[in-house]
């Protein structure tokens, strides 16, 4: 089905993007903030099994792969150098940011999926947990200080615009 295709490729490019994002935010975690590396490097590992998840069910499926993967990778590792650089509490505004906007979306993707595509649902599922973990550390971590909305507005909407132009590719 054309739109459960859809949702796989969306989630897979997504969580391509996820792990750019970590890679990026523990380049300059290893050099200015050593205490949340740990933390970071186990996001990714979480982001990785995410990917890998989906990546599996694109190729056993036979289903194409978003023609942006390497834009969605240069975008995701551009942001995670931003937001490392803007300090610390940025890199789990930043996270927070985009959890909020991708569990509002897997929230929609598992509706539908239920009615539609069982071993896809699960999947979705499973994940939603590890990025709900993530939000919430990422919300008690970050920071409510007014200077931090508008990072949060920026990665929130640069988030649904990857999303929904990779509905589009
Ligand atoms: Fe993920
Ligand atoms: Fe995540």
């Amino acid at each position: 089905m054309i739109e459960v295709e859809r949702i796989l490729r969306v989630d897979h490019a997504g969580e391509f993007a996820a792990i750019n994002i970590y890679r990026s935010q523990l380049y300059i975690a290893r050099h200015l903030y050593k205490d949340i590396v740990p933390k970071l490097e186990e996001m990714l590992s979480h982001e990785q099994q995410h990917f890998d998840t989906f990546d599996r069910i694109l190729q056993s499926r036979d289903i194409r792969h978003c023609y942006a993967l390497s834009f969605w990778a240069f975008g995701g590792a551009t942001l995670g150098f931003l937001t490392a650089l803007a300090g610390r509490n940025a890199i789990w505004v930043c996270t927070d940011s985009i959890e909020s906007t991708v569990l509002h979306h897997l929230e929609w993707q598992l509706d539908f999926l239920e009615k539609h595509d069982q071993e896809v649902h699960d999947a979705v599922f499973s994940i939603k947990a590890d990025e709900q973990e993530h939000q919430e550390f990422g919300r008690s971590q970050g920071s409510n200080s007014l200077i931090y909305k508008p990072i949060f507005w920026v990665v929130e909407k640069s988030t649904e615009f990857a999303i929904w132009l990779s509905t589009k590719l």
